[in-house]
Protein backbone atom coordinates (compact mmCIF):
# COMPACT_ATOMS: atom_id res chain seq x y z
CA UNK A 1 0.00 0.00 0.00
CA UNK A 2 1.37 2.99 -0.97
CA UNK A 3 0.69 5.54 1.96
CA UNK A 4 3.54 5.94 4.64
CA UNK A 5 2.47 8.64 7.00
CA UNK A 6 4.91 10.76 9.46
CA UNK A 7 3.89 12.09 13.11
CA UNK A 8 5.59 13.53 15.91
CA UNK A 9 5.36 11.30 18.60
CA UNK A 10 6.24 14.20 21.24
CA UNK A 11 4.98 17.37 21.69
CA UNK A 12 6.12 18.47 18.20
CA UNK A 13 9.37 20.03 17.10
CA UNK A 14 10.68 16.61 16.48
CA UNK A 15 12.46 17.37 13.29
CA UNK A 16 9.27 15.95 11.16
CA UNK A 17 10.46 18.29 8.23
CA UNK A 18 13.93 16.64 8.27
CA UNK A 19 12.78 12.99 7.64
CA UNK A 20 10.13 14.08 5.56
CA UNK A 21 13.05 15.75 3.19
CA UNK A 22 14.95 12.51 3.07
CA UNK A 23 11.65 10.47 2.32
CA UNK A 24 10.36 12.78 -0.41
CA UNK A 25 12.81 11.54 -2.98
CA UNK A 26 11.04 8.29 -3.10
CA UNK A 27 7.61 9.35 -2.94
CA UNK A 28 5.63 10.44 -5.74
CA UNK A 29 3.47 13.10 -3.60
CA UNK A 30 3.77 14.92 -0.03
CA UNK A 31 0.56 15.95 1.23
CA UNK A 32 -0.08 18.16 4.67
CA UNK A 33 -2.94 17.36 6.69
CA UNK A 34 -3.78 19.01 9.54
CA UNK A 35 -2.59 22.69 11.58
CA UNK A 36 -1.32 25.06 9.78
CA UNK A 37 1.15 28.19 10.07
CA UNK A 38 1.70 26.80 13.50
CA UNK A 39 3.92 24.39 12.68
CA UNK A 40 7.80 25.67 11.29
CA UNK A 41 9.35 22.41 9.64
CA UNK A 42 13.29 23.63 8.96
CA UNK A 43 15.11 21.77 6.37
CA UNK A 44 18.95 22.03 6.14
CA UNK A 45 20.89 21.78 3.14
CA UNK A 46 24.90 22.55 2.21
CA UNK A 47 24.57 26.08 3.86
CA UNK A 48 20.93 27.20 3.24
CA UNK A 49 17.91 26.48 5.84
CA UNK A 50 14.36 26.97 5.25
CA UNK A 51 11.50 27.26 7.50
CA UNK A 52 8.56 25.65 5.83
CA UNK A 53 5.29 26.72 7.62
CA UNK A 54 2.55 25.63 5.31
CA UNK A 55 3.94 23.84 2.49
CA UNK A 56 4.93 20.21 2.86
CA UNK A 57 8.87 19.49 3.15
CA UNK A 58 8.66 17.43 -0.12
CA UNK A 59 9.18 21.17 -2.01
CA UNK A 60 12.39 21.31 -3.01
CA UNK A 61 12.69 17.44 -4.56
CA UNK A 62 10.87 19.12 -7.81
CA UNK A 63 9.82 15.42 -9.29
CA UNK A 64 7.79 15.47 -6.11
CA UNK A 65 4.22 16.75 -6.33
CA UNK A 66 2.55 18.87 -2.66
CA UNK A 67 -0.52 18.59 -1.50
CA UNK A 68 -2.51 21.14 1.33
CA UNK A 69 -5.22 18.78 2.48
CA UNK A 70 -8.67 19.63 3.42
CA UNK A 71 -7.63 19.64 7.15
CA UNK A 72 -5.20 22.12 6.77
CA UNK A 73 -6.20 25.78 8.22
CA UNK A 74 -4.46 27.87 5.63
CA UNK A 75 -3.65 31.84 5.99
CA UNK A 76 -3.52 32.80 2.48
CA UNK A 77 -1.17 35.94 3.17
CA UNK A 78 1.51 33.42 4.67
CA UNK A 79 0.56 30.81 2.05
CA UNK A 80 1.68 33.43 -0.71
CA UNK A 81 4.61 34.93 0.75
CA UNK A 82 6.05 31.71 0.94
CA UNK A 83 5.16 30.56 -2.15
CA UNK A 84 7.69 33.36 -3.34
CA UNK A 85 10.08 32.87 -1.05
CA UNK A 86 10.65 28.98 -2.04
CA UNK A 87 10.36 30.30 -6.04
CA UNK A 88 12.99 33.22 -5.22
CA UNK A 89 15.34 30.17 -4.32
CA UNK A 90 15.23 28.76 -7.51
CA UNK A 91 12.19 26.00 -6.85
CA UNK A 92 9.33 26.31 -9.08
CA UNK A 93 6.04 25.76 -7.20
CA UNK A 94 3.49 26.43 -10.19
CA UNK A 95 2.04 23.02 -10.83
CA UNK A 96 3.34 21.53 -8.17
CA UNK A 97 1.44 22.20 -5.28
CA UNK A 98 -2.19 21.43 -4.89
CA UNK A 99 -4.45 23.12 -1.85
CA UNK A 100 -7.75 21.54 -1.26
CA UNK A 101 -11.00 23.83 -2.24
CA UNK A 102 -11.76 23.17 1.13
CA UNK A 103 -9.58 24.00 3.53
CA UNK A 104 -10.56 26.97 5.71
CA UNK A 105 -9.06 30.05 5.98
CA UNK A 106 -7.24 31.51 8.54
CA UNK A 107 -8.79 35.66 8.60
CA UNK A 108 -6.96 38.23 10.80
CA UNK A 109 -9.75 38.17 13.11
CA UNK A 110 -8.59 34.51 14.14
CA UNK A 111 -5.14 35.99 15.00
CA UNK A 112 -7.12 38.87 17.17
CA UNK A 113 -8.97 36.46 18.52
CA UNK A 114 -6.17 34.02 19.19
CA UNK A 115 -4.32 36.81 20.77
CA UNK A 116 -7.17 38.64 22.87
CA UNK A 117 -8.21 34.76 24.11
CA UNK A 118 -4.81 34.19 25.20
CA UNK A 119 -4.74 37.43 27.05
CA UNK A 120 -7.87 37.15 28.87
CA UNK A 121 -6.61 33.48 30.18
CA UNK A 122 -3.88 35.50 31.57
CA UNK A 123 -2.02 32.99 33.98
CA UNK A 124 -3.77 29.79 32.20
CA UNK A 125 -2.88 30.70 28.64
CA UNK A 126 -2.08 27.99 26.49
CA UNK A 127 0.58 29.50 25.10
CA UNK A 128 -0.69 29.06 21.48
CA UNK A 129 1.63 30.51 18.15
CA UNK A 130 -0.74 33.19 17.91
CA UNK A 131 -1.62 32.23 14.38
CA UNK A 132 -5.16 31.86 14.54
CA UNK A 133 -4.96 27.79 14.78
CA UNK A 134 -7.40 27.38 17.70
CA UNK A 135 -10.17 30.07 16.33
CA UNK A 136 -9.93 28.93 12.53
CA UNK A 137 -11.01 25.53 13.86
CA UNK A 138 -13.23 27.15 15.86
CA UNK A 139 -15.76 28.48 13.32
CA UNK A 140 -14.70 25.11 10.83
CA UNK A 141 -16.50 23.19 13.31
CA UNK A 142 -19.18 25.85 13.90
CA UNK A 143 -19.87 25.55 9.78
CA UNK A 144 -19.42 29.55 9.87
CA UNK A 145 -15.83 29.00 8.05
CA UNK A 146 -14.51 30.37 4.96
CA UNK A 147 -12.74 28.04 2.78
CA UNK A 148 -10.78 28.52 0.26
CA UNK A 149 -12.94 27.95 -2.35
CA UNK A 150 -15.01 30.86 -1.37
CA UNK A 151 -12.25 32.92 -2.80
CA UNK A 152 -12.71 32.29 -6.05
CA UNK A 153 -16.10 33.94 -5.61
CA UNK A 154 -15.55 37.18 -5.16
CA UNK A 155 -19.38 38.97 -4.47
CA UNK A 156 -19.68 35.65 -2.16
CA UNK A 157 -16.33 36.44 -0.47
CA UNK A 158 -17.45 39.92 0.24
CA UNK A 159 -20.91 39.08 1.89
CA UNK A 160 -19.30 36.03 4.08
CA UNK A 161 -16.24 38.16 5.23
CA UNK A 162 -18.40 41.25 6.33
CA UNK A 163 -20.90 39.33 8.15
CA UNK A 164 -18.15 37.06 10.18
CA UNK A 165 -16.02 40.46 10.82
CA UNK A 166 -19.11 42.30 12.33
CA UNK A 167 -19.45 39.30 14.05
CA UNK A 168 -15.83 38.91 15.53
CA UNK A 169 -15.78 42.57 15.82
CA UNK A 170 -18.43 42.60 18.77
CA UNK A 171 -17.09 39.71 20.32
CA UNK A 172 -13.54 41.06 20.15
CA UNK A 173 -14.52 44.22 21.61
CA UNK A 174 -17.92 43.61 24.08
CA UNK A 175 -15.85 40.13 25.51
CA UNK A 176 -12.31 41.01 25.16
CA UNK A 177 -12.04 44.94 25.18
CA UNK A 178 -10.22 44.57 21.98
CA UNK A 179 -10.28 47.18 19.25
CA UNK A 180 -12.66 46.56 16.44
CA UNK A 181 -10.97 45.39 13.00
CA UNK A 182 -11.63 47.27 9.62
CA UNK A 183 -14.04 45.54 7.85
CA UNK A 184 -13.47 47.07 4.24
CA UNK A 185 -9.58 46.92 5.03
CA UNK A 186 -9.93 43.40 5.20
CA UNK A 187 -12.36 42.63 2.43
CA UNK A 188 -10.42 44.77 0.10
CA UNK A 189 -7.33 43.10 0.75
CA UNK A 190 -8.56 39.59 0.34
CA UNK A 191 -11.31 39.66 -2.53
CA UNK A 192 -7.67 40.29 -4.28
CA UNK A 193 -6.43 36.27 -3.08
CA UNK A 194 -8.82 34.95 -5.94
CA UNK A 195 -6.39 35.28 -8.82
CA UNK A 196 -3.27 34.07 -7.50
CA UNK A 197 -4.60 30.99 -5.40
CA UNK A 198 -6.63 30.33 -8.44
CA UNK A 199 -4.04 27.95 -10.02
CA UNK A 200 -3.38 26.23 -7.17
CA UNK A 201 -6.75 25.21 -6.20
CA UNK A 202 -8.00 21.14 -5.97
CA UNK A 203 -10.23 18.77 -5.14
CA UNK A 204 -6.99 17.34 -3.51
CA UNK A 205 -9.11 14.08 -2.13
CA UNK A 206 -9.51 13.16 -5.81
CA UNK A 207 -6.25 13.95 -6.81
CA UNK A 208 -4.91 11.81 -4.23
CA UNK A 209 -7.83 9.29 -4.98
CA UNK A 210 -6.72 9.06 -8.41
CA UNK A 211 -2.78 8.38 -7.24
CA UNK A 212 -3.72 5.50 -5.25
CA UNK A 213 -5.44 3.87 -8.17
CA UNK A 214 -2.36 4.37 -10.19
CA UNK A 215 -0.31 2.99 -7.37
CA UNK A 216 1.79 6.27 -6.45
CA UNK A 217 3.29 6.87 -3.35
CA UNK A 218 1.88 9.47 -1.24
CA UNK A 219 3.53 10.69 2.25
CA UNK A 220 1.31 12.41 4.55
CA UNK A 221 3.12 14.96 6.26
CA UNK A 222 1.97 15.20 9.84
CA UNK A 223 2.50 18.84 12.17
CA UNK A 224 3.10 19.58 15.48
CA UNK A 225 2.85 16.24 17.74
CA UNK A 226 1.07 13.21 18.98
CA UNK A 227 0.67 14.56 22.78
CA UNK A 228 -1.09 17.78 21.00
CA UNK A 229 -3.87 15.89 19.94
CA UNK A 230 -7.30 18.44 20.90
CA UNK A 231 -8.68 14.71 21.74
CA UNK A 232 -5.81 12.81 22.95
CA UNK A 233 -3.23 14.94 23.90
CA UNK A 234 -3.04 16.52 27.21
CA UNK A 235 -6.40 18.62 26.90
CA UNK A 236 -6.59 21.98 26.98
CA UNK A 237 -2.21 22.67 26.33
CA UNK A 238 -3.09 21.18 22.96
CA UNK A 239 -3.61 22.27 19.34
CA UNK A 240 -6.91 22.34 17.69
CA UNK A 241 -6.50 19.23 15.29
CA UNK A 242 -5.52 15.74 15.27
CA UNK A 243 -1.76 15.49 14.36
CA UNK A 244 -1.93 11.68 14.74
CA UNK A 245 -2.16 8.72 11.90
CA UNK A 246 -6.14 9.16 12.12
CA UNK A 247 -6.36 12.67 10.90
CA UNK A 248 -4.43 11.81 7.92
CA UNK A 249 -7.40 10.14 6.51
CA UNK A 250 -9.78 13.20 7.72
CA UNK A 251 -7.52 15.52 6.44
CA UNK A 252 -6.74 13.97 3.46
CA UNK A 253 -9.93 12.45 2.42
CA UNK A 254 -7.88 8.82 1.97
CA UNK A 255 -8.91 5.73 3.39
CA UNK A 256 -7.71 3.87 6.70
CA UNK A 257 -7.00 0.99 4.59
CA UNK A 258 -4.09 3.17 2.17
CA UNK A 259 -1.92 3.52 4.94
CA UNK A 260 0.50 1.02 5.45
CA UNK A 261 3.43 2.50 6.88
CA UNK A 262 3.66 4.72 9.96
CA UNK A 263 6.63 6.73 11.32
CA UNK A 264 6.88 7.83 14.33
CA UNK A 265 9.22 10.86 15.02
CA UNK A 266 11.39 10.71 17.74
CA UNK A 267 13.52 13.25 19.93
CA UNK A 268 16.01 11.70 21.61
CA UNK A 269 14.95 13.61 24.94
CA UNK A 270 12.20 15.93 25.16
CA UNK A 271 11.08 19.02 24.46
CA UNK A 272 7.79 21.37 24.41
CA UNK A 273 7.20 24.96 23.45
CA UNK A 274 3.90 26.55 25.20
CA UNK A 275 2.18 25.44 28.75
CA UNK A 276 1.16 22.00 30.31
CA UNK A 277 2.25 19.16 31.78
CA UNK A 278 5.74 17.80 31.05
CA UNK A 279 6.94 15.09 33.37
CA UNK A 280 10.62 15.03 32.49
CA UNK A 281 11.08 18.47 31.93
CA UNK A 282 14.65 19.70 33.47
CA UNK A 283 14.58 23.07 34.86
CA UNK A 284 18.26 22.32 35.64
CA UNK A 285 22.01 22.85 33.76
CA UNK A 286 21.12 19.84 31.63
CA UNK A 287 17.84 21.52 30.70
CA UNK A 288 19.69 24.20 29.65
CA UNK A 289 22.60 22.26 27.67
CA UNK A 290 20.01 20.53 25.97
CA UNK A 291 18.48 24.15 24.99
CA UNK A 292 21.44 25.45 24.00
CA UNK A 293 23.10 22.25 22.07
CA UNK A 294 19.71 21.32 20.61
CA UNK A 295 19.02 24.87 19.71
CA UNK A 296 15.69 24.37 20.90
CA UNK A 297 13.50 27.61 20.06
CA UNK A 298 10.75 27.66 18.21
CA UNK A 299 10.77 27.35 14.30
CA UNK A 300 8.04 29.39 14.23
CA UNK A 301 7.89 31.66 17.67
CA UNK A 302 11.43 32.16 18.49
CA UNK A 303 10.01 30.82 22.07
CA UNK A 304 12.71 28.57 23.98
CA UNK A 305 11.64 25.24 24.58
CA UNK A 306 11.05 23.26 27.97
CA UNK A 307 13.55 20.37 27.53
CA UNK A 308 13.84 16.98 29.54
CA UNK A 309 14.80 13.72 29.70
CA UNK A 310 13.26 11.08 27.11
CA UNK A 311 9.58 10.02 28.70
CA UNK A 312 8.81 6.13 27.36
CA UNK A 313 5.58 6.29 29.31
CA UNK A 314 4.27 8.88 26.89
CA UNK A 315 5.99 7.68 23.97
CA UNK A 316 4.40 3.85 24.28
CA UNK A 317 1.31 5.61 24.83
CA UNK A 318 1.70 7.91 21.30
CA UNK A 319 3.21 4.37 19.50
CA UNK A 320 -0.05 2.68 20.41
CA UNK A 321 -2.71 5.69 19.43
CA UNK A 322 -0.79 5.74 16.45
CA UNK A 323 0.29 2.61 15.50
CA UNK A 324 4.10 3.32 14.98
CA UNK A 325 5.93 0.72 12.74
CA UNK A 326 8.78 2.05 12.65
CA UNK A 327 10.49 5.11 14.51
CA UNK A 328 13.35 8.04 13.34
CA UNK A 329 15.41 9.33 16.59
CA UNK A 330 16.68 12.84 15.55
CA UNK A 331 18.66 14.67 17.24
CA UNK A 332 20.92 12.09 18.88
CA UNK A 333 24.15 14.01 18.24
CA UNK A 334 22.91 16.30 20.94
CA UNK A 335 22.89 14.45 24.10
CA UNK A 336 26.61 13.60 23.45
CA UNK A 337 28.85 14.59 26.23
CA UNK A 338 26.63 14.00 28.70
CA UNK A 339 28.36 11.92 31.66
CA UNK A 340 24.85 9.76 31.94
CA UNK A 341 21.60 9.49 30.00
CA UNK A 342 18.86 8.86 32.18
CA UNK A 343 15.33 7.47 30.53
CA UNK A 344 11.59 7.57 32.01
CA UNK A 345 10.41 4.24 32.10
CA UNK A 346 7.24 4.48 34.69
CA UNK A 347 5.37 7.18 36.82
CA UNK A 348 5.27 7.37 40.36
CA UNK A 349 1.22 8.53 40.98
CA UNK A 350 0.36 8.96 45.03
CA UNK A 351 2.51 6.34 45.69
CA UNK A 352 2.02 3.65 42.84
CA UNK A 353 3.64 2.96 39.74
CA UNK A 354 2.23 3.02 36.19
CA UNK A 355 3.66 2.68 32.63
CA UNK A 356 0.36 4.01 31.85
CA UNK A 357 -0.04 7.46 30.57
CA UNK A 358 -2.77 9.59 32.02
CA UNK A 359 -4.75 11.74 29.92
CA UNK A 360 -6.18 13.39 32.52
CA UNK A 361 -4.76 16.62 33.97
CA UNK A 362 -5.10 16.40 37.10
CA UNK A 363 -3.64 13.21 37.41
CA UNK A 364 -1.06 14.09 34.75
CA UNK A 365 0.31 17.12 37.21
CA UNK A 366 1.00 14.29 39.77
CA UNK A 367 3.46 12.04 38.28
CA UNK A 368 6.92 12.02 39.17
CA UNK A 369 9.06 10.29 36.86
CA UNK A 370 10.96 7.05 37.50
CA UNK A 371 13.53 6.78 35.87
CA UNK A 372 16.44 4.09 34.53
CA UNK A 373 19.80 5.64 34.07
CA UNK A 374 22.30 4.33 30.86
CA UNK A 375 25.79 5.63 30.07
CA UNK A 376 26.49 8.38 28.25
CA UNK A 377 28.41 8.73 25.00
CA UNK A 378 30.85 11.15 23.67
CA UNK A 379 32.29 12.44 19.98
CA UNK A 380 30.98 13.96 16.82
CA UNK A 381 28.23 11.79 15.57
CA UNK A 382 27.96 13.74 12.80
CA UNK A 383 30.89 11.70 11.09
CA UNK A 384 29.27 8.46 11.35
CA UNK A 385 28.60 7.24 8.39
CA UNK A 386 26.51 3.96 9.36
CA UNK A 387 25.00 3.17 12.30
CA UNK A 388 27.91 0.73 13.27
CA UNK A 389 30.37 3.97 13.68
CA UNK A 390 28.02 4.92 16.27
CA UNK A 391 29.72 4.87 20.24
CA UNK A 392 28.63 1.61 21.73
CA UNK A 393 27.01 3.56 24.21
CA UNK A 394 24.50 5.57 21.57
CA UNK A 395 23.92 2.12 20.23
CA UNK A 396 22.45 0.61 23.72
CA UNK A 397 20.09 3.94 24.14
CA UNK A 398 18.66 3.26 20.67
CA UNK A 399 18.37 -0.17 21.41
CA UNK A 400 17.12 0.40 24.85
CA UNK A 401 14.14 2.83 23.24
CA UNK A 402 13.58 0.41 20.09
CA UNK A 403 12.84 -3.07 22.99
CA UNK A 404 10.93 -0.69 25.06
CA UNK A 405 8.59 0.44 22.63
CA UNK A 406 8.73 -2.44 20.50
CA UNK A 407 9.10 -0.56 17.55
CA UNK A 408 12.23 -0.70 15.22
CA UNK A 409 14.11 1.98 14.81
CA UNK A 410 14.93 2.80 10.64
CA UNK A 411 16.10 5.93 11.07
CA UNK A 412 18.94 8.13 12.96
CA UNK A 413 19.69 11.87 13.01
CA UNK A 414 23.08 12.43 14.13
CA UNK A 415 23.14 16.31 12.99
CA UNK A 416 20.82 19.20 11.41
CA UNK A 417 22.16 18.41 8.06
CA UNK A 418 20.74 16.26 5.47
CA UNK A 419 23.51 14.23 5.20
CA UNK A 420 23.50 13.94 8.82
CA UNK A 421 21.60 11.14 8.81
CA UNK A 422 22.02 7.25 9.19
CA UNK A 423 19.06 4.81 7.30
CA UNK A 424 19.26 1.25 8.86
CA UNK A 425 19.57 -1.04 6.15
P1 LIG B 1 -1.67 26.63 18.57
O1 LIG B 1 -1.52 25.43 17.70
O2 LIG B 1 -0.99 27.86 18.03
O3 LIG B 1 -3.09 26.88 18.94
O4 LIG B 1 -0.92 26.33 19.96
C1 LIG B 1 -1.40 25.34 20.87
C2 LIG B 1 -0.22 24.62 21.54
O5 LIG B 1 0.46 23.86 20.55
C3 LIG B 1 0.82 25.56 22.14
O6 LIG B 1 1.39 24.93 23.28
C4 LIG B 1 1.88 25.65 21.05
O7 LIG B 1 3.14 25.99 21.56
C5 LIG B 1 1.84 24.23 20.51
N1 LIG B 1 2.28 24.14 19.12
C6 LIG B 1 1.60 24.52 18.02
N2 LIG B 1 2.31 24.27 16.91
C7 LIG B 1 3.45 23.71 17.31
C8 LIG B 1 4.58 23.19 16.62
O8 LIG B 1 4.65 23.19 15.38
N3 LIG B 1 5.58 22.69 17.39
C9 LIG B 1 5.49 22.61 18.74
N4 LIG B 1 4.45 23.08 19.44
C10 LIG B 1 3.44 23.61 18.72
Amino acid sequence: MPVSVVIGAQWGDEGKGKVVDLLAPSMDIVARYQGGANAGHTIKWGDETFVLHLIPSGIFHEGTACVIGNGVVIDPKALMDEIRQIEALGYPVAGRLKISHNAHLIMPYHKALDEAKERWRDAEAIGTTGRGIGPAYVDKFARSGIRVVDLLDRDGLRKKLTAAIEEKNDILSAIYGSERLDVDAIVDEYVEFDQQIDPYVTDTSAFLNDALAEGKSILAEGAQGALLDVDHGTYPYVTSSHPTSGGACTGLGIPPTAIDRIIGIVKAYSTRVGNGPFPTELEDETGERLRAEGHEFGATTGRPRRCGWLDLVALNYTSRLNGFTELAVTKLDVMSGLPELKVCTAYEIDGKTTERFPTDLRTLDRARPVYETLPGFSGDLSEARDIADLPDAARDYLQFVSDRLKVPITVIGTGPKREETLVAS
